[in-house]
């Protein structure tokens, strides 16, 4: 077990804590009082120790409902946890995000751990106290903040995540590489390609903490994002968010469409005068070097022109980019249509 550093979030100070099994993670909460109660999906299952209070969800975005929190508090409820009581969620963001809910709430909120198993939720939905469910068909409608105690990262359970899930989470991992102020986790995405993609556990763990670390300056000088430093964090989503609605949501994974979108982020940058072109270059071709297609055109103009529309980060009617000035420096800046048809590789307007 070793502590890697702790995220300031308000008053909240969650410990980030590396572990080589679920024993370390029983062991490191010895010493709390009060009662626990375990959170996973039917795939993390196996991350939670025997003989625990535990409640088990069905997995996926689908389960990302209130009725899951709804399960979670009848459990608190039965097992007689207080507010001294602690709920661990180990899974993917998903799993994190609806224990974390519960745990906010919970006799007016109790402590939450969280253990996240993908790689997306352990660089990115672990650590900035972000939590929710999806609600009338919006995602993450309803949520609050509330900072994890503690997030163990357990690489090892990376192992048993499948190709699509593990390139989801990279997608944000070159992601914080731009954000980064400086190029080290770029220049080490470039040098250990070959032992990051075939999941060395050193490795990946050093890409985990390198990559969180660029998460923690964004959320702990924006701990509930009012200042618009987070707002950085959503890099290429906004094309990303389009794309995906494009593809009707399953065509594309969330990673593939991330990485994507930062592409097409960078050229507007350059092609805005905001991004310089070696920079741009030289990420556009790292992603690339993962294997993401960043070729990929949109089929469906009007549609996803629609999407950029009814995108979140909307103000004032206009929907603000993140765009690139250089390595970690960003700014939110309007796009016109011809500007994103540009981009997009279109000719006229729409
Ligand atoms: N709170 C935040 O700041 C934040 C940030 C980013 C994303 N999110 C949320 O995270 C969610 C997406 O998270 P996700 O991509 O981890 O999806 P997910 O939680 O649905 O997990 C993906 C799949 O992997 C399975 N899985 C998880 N760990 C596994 C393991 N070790 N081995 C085998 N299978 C495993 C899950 O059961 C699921 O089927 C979204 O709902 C999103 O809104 C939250």
């Amino acid at each position: 077990m070793k502590h890697l550093f702790s995220c300031a979030l308000g008053s909240r100070l969650s410990r980030v804590i590396s572990v080589a099994s679920v024993n370390e993670i029983l062991e490191d909460q010895g010493s709390w009082m009060g009662k626990i109660l375990w959170v996973c999906d039917e795939h993390t299952r196996m991350y939670v120790p025997e003989g625990t209070d535990c409640v088990v969800l069905p997995s996926g975005e689908g389960a990302k409902r209130w009725d899951s929190i709804e399960t979670i508090l009848g459990k608190a409820a039965a097992s007689g946890l207080g507010r001294d009581g602690k709920i661990i969620a180990v899974g993917g963001g998903v799993v994190c995000d609806l224990g974390a809910f519960a745990a906010s709430i919970f006799m007016r909120g109790c402590a939450v751990s969280l253990v996240p198993t993908t790689l997306l939720a352990m660089v990115d939905a672990s650590l900035g106290g972000k939590t929710g469910f999806d609600l009338f068909g919006m995602k993450n409608l309803v949520g609050t903040f509330h900072p994890a105690h503690e997030v163990y990262i357990l690489a090892q359970s990376l192992r048993t995540l499948d190709d699509a899930e593990y390139r989801n989470g990279l997608g944000e991992v070159l992601k914080h590489a731009i954000l980064s102020e400086d190029d080290r986790l770029a220049t080490y995405l470039e040098e250990n390609r070959g032992k990051l993609l075939s999941r060395d556990i050193v490795s990946m763990e050093r890409m985990i903490v390198d990559s969180l670390k660029v998460k923690q300056s964004y959320v702990e000088s924006d701990p509930t994002e009012t200042k618009g430093i987070r707002d950085a964090l959503n890099l290429g989503h906004t094309f990303a968010h389009a794309l995906e609605s494009v593809g009707n949501l399953t065509r594309f994974s969330h990673g593939e469409a991330v990485a994507w979108g930062v592409v097409k982020a960078l050229h507007a940058g350059v092609s805005s005068h905001v991004t310089p072109v070696p920079f741009a270059t030289r990420h556009e071709e790292l992603i690339r070097s993962y294997g993401f297609d960043v070729d990929v055109t949109v089929s469906d103009r009007g549609r996803f022109f629609e999407a950029l529309r009814h995108d979140k980060k909307k103000r004032a009617s206009q929907v603000r980019f993140v765009l690139m000035e250089g390595q970690g420096r960003h700014l939110l800046q309007p796009l016109t249509q011809q500007q994103v048809m540009a981009v997009l590789g279109f000719s006229g307007v729409e």
